[in-house]
């Protein structure tokens, strides 16, 4: 049996995690892939912490050249995460003709196109399953099995640390600050969250996906991200009262010569599958032409979870290696020369219904006069909900609209936030009235 030699870079969280599924289940690896695996040497800054796992006297190294311009080496991992040194050590490892797998999602997102072209010329494949999703097998369904489908959607509750802050704020009423507090004590999110909570990591996740779907590149600047930390107890109570619940939602569409790509939280009905997507877990909802809506489930990130992800990539290349085959999947699904810029829409133009909070005096005609502006804007008034608790000087006003642009939500809330009645800022929410 041949010996497939494999480098890891990085040996935090996820690259113990992918030790330890090479060595847990090494028989069972070479029983499917047809050749031995090998986990030649990883690379990390720390040689020193153990990690609970035993390893050959020669495999760790502090030299990154030791993985990345090793001769034996036929396949690097890199699991550094952030964009340098780990764009460099991918580059340099795909000149010295290395396959890649990678759970680098900001990477991936944002200098996706030059690490791909790297690749392309230098026939090497590089496999990204787990930057999205965590062991939810994602990306191979899309470009695999899925892959005679045209998709219309992909949507998608991608951050374990998000839905875990929001799924509490919704079971225990308590506000946001409190829960993000508990999420960093159960070792959930970073000690700098900001990635997750703004929404950056599920943006980068969703680039990706919209670009394996909709077989576009994806310009990650133009993606429309908002984060969670403006949502309070209030709000999740009132779309409680109105049947929906509040997730961090990541909206990929398909418009045919254009497409949508935003996140954002969103308001979606109690009975929609992404509704019961509680706690650390991610889903993602794609709808095809052919296979119809389909629902992914699973862990989203940690480290077993992860690690499946990184080794379904290795013995895929691996698979690939055994059989002679070059490049037999293009890297993003499709093959290079097909692959569209298709513009986003930009967000003034996106149509939605909104979950608007006035916060205003208790006086008479304020209503009215909220109405007014809307009114005066297009914006037609779906429902309202008026609770009967007051604050001594202030009142809450919540409006649901009909389907509604967004760049006249913006106008009639520039009129409505000059108003002497109305107190504070208005708290907006999108809502996912229809989704198919
Ligand atoms: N920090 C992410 C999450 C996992 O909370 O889901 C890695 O993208």
């Amino acid at each position: 049996m041949s010996t497939i030699k494999v480098g890891l870079l990085g040996f935090g969280t996820i690259g113990t995690g992918v030790v330890r599924n090479f060595q847990k289940n090494s028989s069972i690896i070479s029983q499917r892939l047809g050749s031995k695996l090998e986990l030649a040497k990883i690379a990390d800054l720390d040689i020193e912490t153990d990690r609970g796992v035993q390893l050959g006297a020669d495999t760790l190294t502090s030299n990154v050249e030791d993985v990345i311009s090793n001769p034996e080496i036929d396949v690097v991992i890199e699991l550094i995460g952030g964009y340098e040194p780990a764009k460099s050590f991918i580059l340099k490892a795909i000149e010295n003709g290395k396959h890649i797998v990678t759970a680098n999602k900001a990477l991936m997102a944002v200098h996706g196109q030059e690490i791909i072209a790297a690749a392309n010329k230098h026939s090497v494949s590089v496999m990204f399953e787990a930057a999205v999703g965590g062991g939810i097998p994602i990306i191979s369904s899309i470009k695999e099995n899925l892959c005679s489908n045209e998709f219309s959607s992909v949507f998608g509750i991608l951050n374990g640390t998000c839905n875990f802050i929001l799924t509490k704020m919704t079971e225990e009423g308590s506000d946001f600050a409190p829960v993000l507090q508990e999420a960093q004590e159960l070792g959930y999110a970073e000690a700098d969250p900001t990635f997750d909570i703004e929404g950056i990591d599920t943006a980068h996740k969703i680039a990706l996906l919209s670009a394996l779907c909709f077989g576009t590149k994806v310009d990650f600047e133009q993606v429309y991200v908002e984060g969670i930390t403006k949502i309070s107890a209030i709000d999740i109570e009132f779309a409680e009262q109105m049947g929906y619940k509040i997730k961090l939602l990541a909206i990929g569409k398909n418009h045919g010569d254009q497409i949508e790509v935003r996140v954002h939280p969103t308001m979606i009905s109690k009975n929609y599958q992404l509704a019961d997507i509680n706690g650390v877990f991610n889903a993602v909802r794609l709808v095809g032409d052919f296979c119809g809506p389909t629902l992914l489930y699973g862990s989203g990130a940690g480290m077993d979870a992860t690690a499946s992800a990184v080794m379904g990539d290795v013995i895929a290349i691996g698979r690939d290696i055994v059989s002679g085959a070059k490049q037999r999947m293009p890297i993003m699904g499709y093959c290079e020369d097909q692959i569209r810029s298709l513009p986003i829409k930009a967000m003034n133009d996106v149509v939605s219904h909104y979950y608007l909070r006035f916060t205003t005096a208790d006086q008479t005609s304020v209503l009215a006069k909220i109405a007014g502006c809307l009114g005066s804007h297009n914006i037609s008034i779906q429902s309202m909900l008026q609770p009967e608790e007051r604050e001594v000087d202030s009142v809450s006003i919540v409006l649901m609209t009909h389907a509604a642009k967004e760049a006249d939500i913006s106008a009639a809330l520039v009129e409505i936030e000059k108003l002497d009645v109305v107190l504070q800022p208005t708290c907006l929410i999108r809502v996912e009235a229809d989704p198919v």
